[in-house]
């Protein structure tokens, strides 16, 4: 199937997490596993992350979060030596599938990195060009989404009098702002976050934080962070992995307080990670 338009309009399963509400399934990894060679950094893993929910993706570092996060935009394509087996479904749609057009997934499918990673272009350029290469840009229409999306992450009157400098010359703070703006832009049904805030202050993090929530409506979310009190501020759902596997996927009151699994409780403590 070609992943094309029809990543908007597919039909989504339904889910029924454990607070009874039943919800659908954006993002659904059945039986994932990955290797490099023939060590397995993912082991087996099946979740699903609920449509227009934010999801925050825990466990103690080198456990897999990022990997699994990667998969889920087929960021590992051209890794030498690693293999990714099992489905991952996006809104009906399966990523690897064969026919898939992985510039179109990830035009669907946005992610922010830990560190920023800004084009080597203007700073308006790093909004404006992949949604003029998408068409969805109409003519002249430019610096409209470039100050719409510099204004939503808070950075337009930092940058206003400088669109056309190099990114670089922004603060590390600020060049993950840019990146975020560039990710929002694409208007993605799918935002994968991986520590997007460990670089910010405090009070660029309570920004990004509000704006996340915001995005709910229209996006799902998935975030990793080793931030537990930003996983609870933020998230519904949290998924819990240790050394490639999932150890616990609960909605994040219950993960926090009343979570089932020893391994889990433990690591809400303090007492592992
Ligand atoms: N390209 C790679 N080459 C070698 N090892 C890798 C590669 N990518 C991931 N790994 C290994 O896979 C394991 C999982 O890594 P991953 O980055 O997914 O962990 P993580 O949970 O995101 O950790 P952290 O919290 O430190 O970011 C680690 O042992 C890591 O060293
Ligand atoms: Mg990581």
């Amino acid at each position: 199937m070609v992943a094309g338009a029809g990543f908007l309009s597919a039909s989504t399963s339904t889910a029924a997490p454990e607070n009874g509400t039943a919800t659908a399934t954006a993002v659904s990894v059945s039986d994932l596993t990955v290797r490099l060679i023939q060590r397995k950094l993912l082991d087996g893993i099946s979740v699903g992350f609920g449509e227009k929910r934010i999801t925050a993706i825990v466990g103690p570092t080198g456990c897999g979060k990022t990997t699994l996060l990667r998969s889920v935009n087929r960021m590992h394509d051209h890794t030498l030596n690693m293999s990714v087996d099992g489905s991952i479904v996006v809104n009906g749609m399966d990523v690897y599938g064969r026919d898939v057009n992985v510039r179109d997934l990830r035009r669907h499918v946005g992610m922010l990195f830990q560190r920023a990673n800004p084009f080597p272009q203007s700073i308006e350029d790093n909004i404006s060009i992949a949604p003029r290469a998408h068409g969805m840009i109409a003519r002249g229409g430019d610096s409209r989404v470039v100050e719409q999306r510099l204004t939503e992450v808070g950075l337009w009157d930092a940058v206003k009098d400088r669109l056309h400098a190099s990114p670089f010359t922004l603060s590390g703070g600020q060049q993950q702002l840019l990146c975020l703006a560039r990710a929002l832009a694409l208007e993605p049904d799918v935002l994968l976050l991986d520590e997007p805030t460990s670089a910010l202050d405090p009070a660029t993090t309570e920004h990004i934080e509000d704006l996340l929530r915001s995005l709910r409506s229209t996006m799902t979310i998935l975030i990793v962070t080793h931030n537990l009190g930003q996983a609870m501020r933020l998230s519904e759902d949290v998924v819990f992995l240790m050394a490639g596997k999932l150890v616990e996927t609960a909605p994040t009151d219950k993960f926090f307080h009343a979570a089932e699994d020893e391994r889990s409780r433990q690591y809400v403590s303090g007492r592992i990670g």
